[in-house]
């Protein structure tokens, strides 16, 4: 009896469920993968991206670091979103967010933004997706890709879209000045962006 034999069981169940319903599933699977999505989101237990979004496998490509992270110098990150544009062709990008993200506060505060947004985080990370080579040439080449950013809250269980979608080059102006617009409108909420002690 191993220590995870639960873990098994459960696989299991699961695999034999989705035969149920459609007995070719895996061997369809197993020649191909074809995702119109990529996501970007936060490795956080309480944030998983299947589930959130009820896909099932072959359709959501995913890349999940703390805090959502997307850098230039993260070459784990930069193959991921390589494979997913190039060879996948996914046709969106979700960058998710969430609230509460231990990993966004930390690095804020290293950084020394000790009360800054969630929100502008997330528009930094959109733009920072946008900005990146591999997408710039996606564009450049006309294949259709979409950036969008999301928040999800562990608290209810819903994604929302932040309105921050980007298909080309010349709606990142666009939607960054958008977003500054609405971060200076917006009131800070105090039920859900906690000021950090
Ligand atoms: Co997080």
């Amino acid at each position: 009896m191993g220590q995870l034999d639960h873990l098994l069981k459960k696989n299991r169940a699961w695999a034999d469920g989705i035969k149920a319903q459609d007995p070719q599933f895996f061997h369809r699977l197993s020649n191909q993968q074809a995702p119109e999505y990529l996501w970007i989101g936060c490795a956080d237990s309480r944030v998983p991206a299947n589930q959130i979004v009820d896909l099932l496998p072959g359709e959501l490509f995913v890349h999940r670091n703390v805090a959502n992270v997307v850098v230039h110098t993260d070459f784990n990150c930069l193959s991921v979103l390589q494979f997913a544009i190039e060879v996948l062709k996914v046709k969106h990008i979700l960058v998710v967010g969430h609230y509460g993200c231990g990993g966004v506060r930390a690095a804020l505060l290293n950084e020394g933004f000790g009360l800054i947004s969630n929100w502008l985080r997330h528009v930094q990370d959109v733009g920072h997706v946008c900005q990146n080579n591999i997408v710039q040439e996606a564009w450049r080449r006309g294949q259709p890709l979409t950036v969008h950013g999301f928040v999800y809250d562990v608290a209810d269980g819903i994604l929302r879209d932040m309105g921050l979608s980007v298909a080309s080059e010349e709606d990142r102006e666009r939607v960054r000045q958008n977003s500054i617009d609405e971060l200076v409108q917006r009131p800070v909420r105090s039920g859900r962006q906690k000021v950090v002690q």
